[in-house]
């Protein structure tokens, strides 16, 4: 084979300066990945399908619905709204929604998203990618409250008119906790403000069927609801999300996105968990979630050195602070427990210690009984050496 020739070539001088300055995104599963996992606040009970069907595969040759008409009908049936008045967004998880609604509403290297930390990390990560501004309003993290700081967003949004979209995460995550519907409604309402409000419901299934604002979309023209098969339905394999808002703003982001991004296969396995049977098992899978949630606060409640969990407990995780030998939240301890349980324990929960009012805390996703008891146990074990 010829030699190539020799010429200057510089990779960092042709990636967008926003691109090159990304650090990879660290995801739960980057530290540890085997063992009893309860750190990435997936369904531990399993997939809400009903009885294995043998899938079909005999269409596989044939490019997916591009529209997924019957999906959408479903989505819209499951949360009781109009197919018709209403606008569906289908896409690979509601990370691709988050990353469409940046994309098709802020100009990179000009505009803003605002975020209330504590919160999802992708909102920082989809504006990075897109050269798109961050401002955070943190959330008044005073007691564990975790709710929306409206005045100070509407101060925000009146000093930077650069900002294109707030992200509001509902319930919470690393939170746990619903926000306040006044104060949802107060920032679709700021006068000052003249962008798109996402409101993320990733836990929303997890909550009494009136906390969702799903159904405020026929209301406010502003308004994007993204929900997800990934938690409640236990499907985070599939990536399957949803963007639930206006017929308008569903048009365009379905004009921008790629032809046939849901794949057959994760469609197929959407309607079946969306069917009678499916929906079934995941109510089901949910009361036992939310049951061995309340079994596992109250025992957490019994190990020394953890204080009581912060936030509201509204999805399917908690977040439980650990104590130093004086009773504050310490974050060199939380994160040697959260070494040694992965390490040692073969337990995987995950330390947010960093985060805004999250301080020494350790955030758990609600296991089956057994996988309770076993992280229980070890906790205990490891807390019981340092009391
Ligand atoms: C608040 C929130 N939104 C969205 C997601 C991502 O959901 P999906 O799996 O649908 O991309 C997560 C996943 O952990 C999340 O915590």
């Amino acid at each position: 084979m010829s030699s190539v020739p020799q010429k200057a070539f510089s990779l960092q001088s042709i990636v967008r300066p926003n691109i090159w300055a990304l650090k990879p995104y660290r995801c739960a599963r980057d530290d540890y990945s085997t063992g009893i996992l309860l750190d990435a606040n997936e369904n531990t009970h399993g997939p809400a399908l009903p009885p294995p069907e043998a899938l079909s595969t005999s269409h596989l040759n044939r490019y997916p619905d591009p529209h997924q008409s019957l999906l959408k009908s479903l989505v819209a049936a499951h949360r009781g709204l109009d197919a018709a008045s209403t606008g569906f967004f289908v896409g690979v998880g509601s990370d691709e929604c988050l990353d469409l609604v940046v994309r098709v509403f802020c100009v990179p290297g000009k505009e803003k998203v605002l975020v209330c930390p504590p919160t999802y990390g992708m909102y920082g990560v989809v504006a990075q990618v897109n050269d798109v501004g961050v401002t955070a309003v943190p959330l008044d993290v005073e007691g564990g409250r975790f709710q929306l700081r409206v005045d100070e967003i509407a101060a925000a949004v009146e000093a930077n008119p650069a900002i294109k979209v707030i992200f509001l995460c509902h319930p919470g995550n690393p939170t746990g906790t619903l926000l306040a519907h006044d104060d949802i409604r107060a920032v679709l309402e700021l006068q000052a403000f003249h962008g798109i409000v996402v409101v993320d419901e990733a836990y929303i299934d997890f909550c009494d069927q009136g906390a969702s604002v799903v159904s405020w979309v026929a209301r406010y023209p502003n308004l994007i609801v993204t929900q997800t098969l990934s938690k409640a339905f236990g499907l985070a394999g599939i990536r399957l999300g949803a963007a639930i808002t206006t017929p308008e703003i569903a048009q365009i982001l379905n004009s921008a996105k790629a032809p046939y991004n849901v794949s057959t296969p994760a469609s197929a396995l959407a309607l079946s968990a969306l069917s009678a049977a499916g929906l079934t098992t995941m109510r089901t899978h949910v009361s036992s979630i939310l049951a061995q949630r309340d079994a596992l606060i109250s025992k957490l409640g019994t190990v020394p050195r953890l204080g009581p969990t912060i936030g509201g407990n509204d999805a399917n995780f908690v977040l439980v602070p650990v104590l130093d030998a004086q009773g504050r939240p310490s974050n060199p301890i939380a994160k040697s427990v959260y070494r040694a349980m992965a390490e040692q324990e073969g337990v995987v929960v995950r330390f947010r210690g960093e985060e805004l009012g999250c301080e020494g805390c350790l955030r758990v996703t609600v296991g089956t009984e057994e996988e309770n008891g076993v992280l229980i146990e070890k906790l205990r074990g490891l807390l019981a050496d340092l009391a």
